[in-house]
């Protein structure tokens, strides 16, 4: 099975941080979330995915290559942003014209059943089959109305008009080739707004639900809960070493700190922190709480808690990041800066 993964977004959501780095490459737990989604597809048996792209999609190209682990990967790359049907449209000739092929968003990490979800697919003959997740507040999510067989009857993208459920659309399909002749070609077209609620009102979408983990990390509190809750499930206390860690350091878990990372004499990391690849922290300062991404440099005697700070960072020695704070990438804080609580730092 082959499919596509929607990436050409401009996640205006987790802005600052998108502006340097495509919401591929954020780092979950340390590992960019493309890694997650080829290791998830590749246990599901799936071998090539086509990235649909725009957006920073140089970088992206850079960054992912031809091949993770053993999953090989193409890109379709769109002049102009389709929205979240027309890359499938585009895209048709890397998918298969006779199967049934899964679409994702760019921006979830789960562990949904693509091969059973294709298996319900196929004998229902659904023209597409979506998955769905209970989440305890729908608003800010597509809710999705389905009858007693699972047959999906009404979507309410984004606007919490249904409340008779708490299932949400999870971002996942599998779709029969027949949907991609109704997208029409060269425009933005939606998914869950234009394509979905046509087949669903033939009755010809069926839902999936899934209830083991997901997350949606298109927005930051979202993006720091995925990464705190995976952090905590990854190295629980008492657990496995933490992974890059030397000797001798205070490292209160969970945390997770990155290859070639270097904490100096008496620095403080932990709990709930996560340092990515290649960052520094200087000697007695303290990362509580916190994200940071790959390349960052902490300065001695610096506080950071409770944030999330851009890759490529340096943060001058003695200064404080209030909590709350959101550093973009590839921004440097002076030395002693005290950056109050809840600050987004443009770069
Ligand atoms: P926001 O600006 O924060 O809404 O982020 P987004 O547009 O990246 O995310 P949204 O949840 O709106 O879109 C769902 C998925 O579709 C994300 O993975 C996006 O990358 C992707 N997507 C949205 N618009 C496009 C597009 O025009 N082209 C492509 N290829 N993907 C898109």
């Amino acid at each position: 099975m082959r499919g596509l993964i929607l990436a050409g977004g401009f996640a205006t959501r987790l802005r600052p941080l998108s502006c340097s780095k495509p919401k591929l490459l954020f780092p979950i737990v340390g590992v960019s979330l493309i890694e997650w989604m080829a290791r998830w597809l590749s246990s599901d048996g799936v071998k090539e995915i086509v990235l649909a792209v725009n957006h920073l999609s140089d970088k992206l190209k850079v960054e992912v290559g031809h091949t993770i682990g053993d999953v090989t990967v193409a890109f379709s790359v769109e002049e102009k942003p389709l929205g979240t049907a027309g890359p499938i449209r585009l895209a048709a000739n890397l998918l298969s014209k006779d199967d049934p092929f899964f679409v994702i968003n760019g921006d979830i990490v789960s562990d949904i059943d693509i091969r059973s979800m294709l298996a319900v697919h196929k004998e229902k003959k659904a023209a597409a089959t979506i998955a769905l997740v209970s989440v305890p507040d729908p608003s800010s999510y597509g809710s999705v109305l389905t009858d007693s067989d699972g047959v999906v009857r009404k979507f309410a993208e984004k606007s919490g008009a249904i409340s008779s459920t708490n299932l949400v659309n999870a971002g996942v399909y599998v779709i029969s080739p027949i949907v991609v002749g109704h997208i029409p070609i060269g425009r933005p077209v939606s998914l869950e707004r234009d394509v979905f609620p046509r087949f669903a009102e033939n009755g010809g979408m069926q839902a999936w639900i899934h209830e083991g983990f997901w997350y949606d990390i298109g927005r930051v509190s979202e993006y720091v809960r995925a990464n705190k809750e995976l952090l905590e499930k990854e190295a629980p206390e008492g657990g496995p070493a933490v992974p890059g860690a030397q000797g001798g350091m205070h490292i209160l878990r969970p945390a997770y700190v990155g290859a070639k990372s270097r904490l100096g004499v008496g620095a403080k990391v932990g709990p709930f922190t996560i340092l990515s690849n290649n960052v520094t922290v200087g000697d007695e300062a303290i990362v509580r709480n916190s994200i940071v991404f790959e390349e960052t440099a902490i300065g001695e005697k610096t506080i950071v808690e409770d944030s999330v700070i851009g890759e490529r960072v340096v943060i001058g020695r003695g200064s404080r990041i209030g909590r709350g704070s959101i550093i973009a990438g590839q921004s440097i804080i002076p030395e002693g800066s005290m950056v109050p609580p809840d600050s987004i730092i443009l770069c």
